[in-house]
């Protein structure tokens, strides 16, 4: 075997067939169809695991790591991410939802949502999810009016804007005062919102929020909202007299699509967080809080691949070569949305060269749906199977049934071999939410 790939969980095995947690990919093909989700069961846990042993190491296991089920969110995920002892950031009724059908402990789960609607309040009180994270002061007030209808507390968090800005794609950059999320620090609206928090009577403010946005390479940013966020917990202390307890960084934590990109090891960016949360708290003579993070990316993204089939290969000379698959924008909208990069191969010889570069298409019928231009790729024909690696997060979540292009299916490749984790839709399921 070669291990010609930097994902560690794929490979090449000795027909030169691309394998994903030790399955081949056109086992997979042969038996699931395309287009296809595959994921390595494997390579997620060890990124739970990883998660959970650097907050262990840097911060002596004060905190939670809480999986952002918006990057991937099924039923076998949200086990997953339970059993791996993980929280769960979920983002809708439907996230929630799911959650709870997964047994999922409601005490580890935080609600996100700039724009929560009364009912997934209502819902997220009635299952006593551990934190709703507060966006705005509508949602405060409506909280605390429904909270005290019901007699009970609710737990928030407050999210805020740190005004701190992360180098990344602007549709996915959060941390800026020019952003629908959250509080803003510099015009005393956070500061106000917690004053409110802290003497409502049905709310309990156990911390606050931040998330400065998302595929983020470098450490400094999420450095630099510690220390916003700290001193701005220093500033809350001394105004109100209450030293708030959490402090949540979001996720955010960037990914390999391409070789190129090189993500910097869980260890060192929990090594330097934990390291500028207690020298700030030091400074500030505040107590370390405990520290929450919520990755999703991270965990999933690069634990995925998509297979599909190749159809037209449309060779305009001087032009381009589009190679167009039989899935597209439907699955994957990530290109079409941000330009985002990923690596192709052709499944069936992934270890050989790519001499050529083309456009992949994909099936429907609109000019922007590509997955990529200017891609390297092996010279495929038509009807060999095309893998696109790190699909594990955004991809499924994110999936439509545009043109009534039914959604694929996902398979998890674990330990006992793969086993479908959401069914392929079928032209029934496209019809069944039609009335008449
Ligand atoms: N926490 C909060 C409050 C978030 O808004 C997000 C992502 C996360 C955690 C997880 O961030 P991650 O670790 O996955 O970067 N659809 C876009 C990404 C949108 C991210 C939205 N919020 C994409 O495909 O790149």
């Amino acid at each position: 075997m070669t291990a010609a790939l930097p994902w560690d969980h794929l490979d090449i095995n000795e027909l030169g067939h691309l394998t994903i947690g030790g399955a081949d990919t056109l086992a997979l093909v042969e038996e699931y169809g395309t287009p296809l989700y595959a994921m390595s069961e494997e390579a997620i846990r060890e990124n739970c695991r990883l998660y959970r042993r650097s907050m262990e190491r840097f911060y002596q296991g004060r905190g939670m790591v809480a999986y952002a089920s918006k990057a991937f969110c099924c039923k076998a995920m949200c086990t997953i991410a339970r059993e791996e002892g993980l929280g769960l950031d979920v983002v809708s009724a439907g996230e929630l939802y799911t959650a709870r059908a997964a047994g999922f402990p409601m005490e580890r789960v935080l609600f996100h949502g700039n724009n929560k609607t009364p009912e997934e309040l209502a819902m997220a009180l009635e299952y006593g999810v551990g934190r709703i994270v507060a966006d705005n002061l509508t949602e405060l007030g409506t909280l605390n009016a429904m909270a005290a209808a019901r007699g009970v507390i609710a737990p928030v968090m407050l999210r805020i804007k740190p005004g701190v800005d992360a180098h990344t794609h602007s549709f996915i950059r959060t941390g800026q005062i020019d952003s629908k999320f959250g509080f803003a620090l510099e015009t005393g609206e956070a500061l106000g919102a917690v004053k409110l928090a802290l003497e409502a009577k049905s709310l309990r403010l156990t911390g606050l929020h931040c998330h400065i946005g998302s595929q983020i390479f470098e450490i400094e940013p999420f450095c630099h909202a510690v220390t916003v966020m700290l001193e701005f917990m220093g500033l809350i202390c001394r105004e109100t007299g209450t030293a708030l307890a959490e402090l949540n960084l979001g996720g955010g934590f960037g990914i390999r699509y391409i070789a190129e990109n090189d993500p910097v090891p869980y260890d060192r960016y929990m090594e330097k967080i934990s390291g500028v949360v207690k020298s700030c708290c030091t400074k500030l003579g505040f107590p370390e809080p405990f520290l929450i993070l919520e990755p999703g990316r991270s965990i999933v993204g690069a634990a995925g691949l998509t297979l599909y089939r190749v159809g037209e290969v449309k060779v305009i000379p001087g032009v381009r070569t589009y190679v167009s698959v039989d899935g597209g924008m439907g699955d994957n909208p990530r290109y079409a949305l941000y330009h985002a990069d990923y690596t192709f191969t052709a499944a069936a010889r992934a270890g050989e060269a790519k001499t050529q570069v083309v456009t992949v298409a994909g099936k429907c019928c609109e000019s922007g749906d590509l997955l990529g231009e200017n891609v390297p790729l092996q010279e495929v024909k038509p009807g060999e199977v095309l893998a696109v690696l790190a699909t594990g997060a955004y991809n499924y979540s994110m999936a439509s049934s545009y043109n009534r292009n039914p959604r694929p299916p996902v398979v998890l490749v674990g330990e006992n071999g793969p086993r479908v984790i959401v069914r392929r839709e079928s032209l029934e399921d496209l019809v069944a939410n039609d009335m008449g």
